[in-house]
């Protein structure tokens, strides 16, 4: 086995700390060499570079850290890329956030208007980057977890022949918060994962060959009525024990922008942005990361969105090395995984890792209301990946009149002249 180097982009996030933590976790299966961190702010680098070289040394000194802004100095020889950037910073999240809100429209980071302008500024970025690493590191595979994750993924999948793995948090979140709910480990459960991107639904768990599907959603029942019993007037929106009951499955967290988009939109409108409160937190997270007696991930980290990452990505990473033939959640092409979904479009299923990547594992149909969910979804992210990689504008204006979540066609234009006002010269070829 060859010494394996880790890639970085967008290393200098407040994140890395946790991606190194479980880098370092499994360097011994992984043969981990070296993790180089890339990151066009220098000032990050001087701050999240150090602190991954001191917790490298505290676990023996065996994986070497380096940092740079030059990306084809960092890609140069990397067995795996991982991207994690946000193009045009926290900034760019608040402008999405305060698109949504001018136009009562949902605005989150990878949901409605929100989601739509990130992928539009992101998709020509991780198009250059992989261009990069075709250059650099012939070979190597992305594990993408740019937001929109699926989206970033699909216009990566369709438009280069770079390896690359879509990832996310969420299938592990909900994987260990069943397990805990049985009281069992997280290896011991399986379960049927169904969708795209931040738009999935867990229909069936099983442990060691039982269903135990019954029991969980009802424990997820009783929850939701708690959390209810206690809830604020003004709280985030969140699930019913009827909205349960209906979907007869556990529903990805965002799926409420969805479902309850009428509540989400009041909520938007009367709290601060989740963009004003990272920018909070990062700024707390890089003075404690600043602290030369620090040498572990520290567990202010916990207060970010984005715990198990470092999971979904160093075991991927591991077992892809090691051709366990392990079964993950990832995003990849669908072929056949999905019925009667095309064979090419990227979708967030149970695939095992083969020595040629994911093979996506089949499940049983959908039920109507999820399938029409995920395809007019899939189709909204088919345009924008087309308006992002052709700069089509019409292709952006029918992605937005096709999301269910708006706007409707007599406010498109005013919506699209405002995200272009709003995301000048960040665009690629729409401007
Ligand atoms: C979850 C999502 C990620 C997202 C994160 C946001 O982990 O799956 O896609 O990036 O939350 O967390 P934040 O703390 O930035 O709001």
């Amino acid at each position: 086995m060859t010494h394996v180097k880790v890639c970085v982009i967008g290393g200098g996030s407040t994140y890395t700390p946790e991606l190194v933590d479980g880098l370092l976790r499994r360097r011994e299966v992984l043969d981990l060499h070296e993790i180089h961190l890339v990151d066009h702010d220098d000032a990050r680098l001087a701050v999240l570079g150090p602190l991954a070289a001191r917790m490298a040394a505290r676990d023996g000194g065996g994986v070497a850290v380096r940092w740079t802004t030059d990306r084809s100095v960092g890609i140069a020889g990397s067995r795996f890329v991982v991207s994690q950037i946000r193009v045009g910073g926290m900034a760019a999240r608040e402008r999405d956030e305060q698109l949504g809100r001018e136009f009562g429209l949902i605005g989150q980071e990878t949901v409605g208007v929100g989601g739509f302008a990130n992928a539009l500024r992101t998709i020509p970025v991780a198009l250059d980057i992989a261009a990069d690493v075709a250059r650099w590191a012939p070979g190597a595979t992305v594990l993408n977890f740019t937001n929109p994750a699926g989206l970033v993924t699909e216009a990566l999948c369709r438009h280069t022949d770079v390896p690359t793995i879509g990832l996310c948090n969420v299938p592990w979140t909900v994987k260990a918060r069943v397990a805990a709910s049985l009281g069992v480990t997280a290896e011991d459960v399986d379960v049927d994962y169904v969708g795209l991107n931040h738009l999935s639904w867990v229909r069936r768990v099983s442990v060691a060959g039982t269903d135990r599907t019954p029991e969980v959603l009802r424990g997820l029942e009783e929850r939701t009525s708690r959390v209810m019993s206690s809830a604020h007037a003004d709280g985030e929106p969140e699930w019913t024990p009827a909205a349960i009951r209906l979907l007869g499955a556990i529903p990805n967290y965002y799926l409420l922008y969805y479902y309850e988009t009428d509540a989400w939109v009041r909520f938007q409108a009367a709290h601060p942005t989740r963009a004003s409160a990272v920018q909070e937190i990062e700024a707390a997270l890089l003075r404690r990361y600043a602290d030369p007696e620090l040498t572990e991930k520290p567990v202010e980290l916990d207060s970010r969105g984005g715990a198990y990452y470092s999971e979904a990505a160093a075991a991927l990473m591991a077992d892809l090395v090691a051709g366990t033939g392990a079964v993950h959640v990832v995003n990849t092409p669908n072929r056949g995984a999905i019925p009667g979904l095309d064979a090419d479009v990227v979708v967030e299923v149970a695939a095992r890792i083969g020595p040629n990547g994911p093979e996506p594992l089949a499940v049983p149909p959908l039920r109507a209301d999820m399938d029409a969910l995920l395809r007019t979804m899939k189709d909204v992210e088919l345009l924008t990946v087309e308006a992002a990689v052709h700069g089509d504008a019409d292709a952006a204006l029918r992605a937005l009149v096709t999301n269910p979540l708006g706007p409707s066609m007599s406010a498109a234009a005013a919506v699209w002249a405002r995200l272009l006002e709003m995301n000048t010269g960040m665009l690629g070829r729409l401007g």
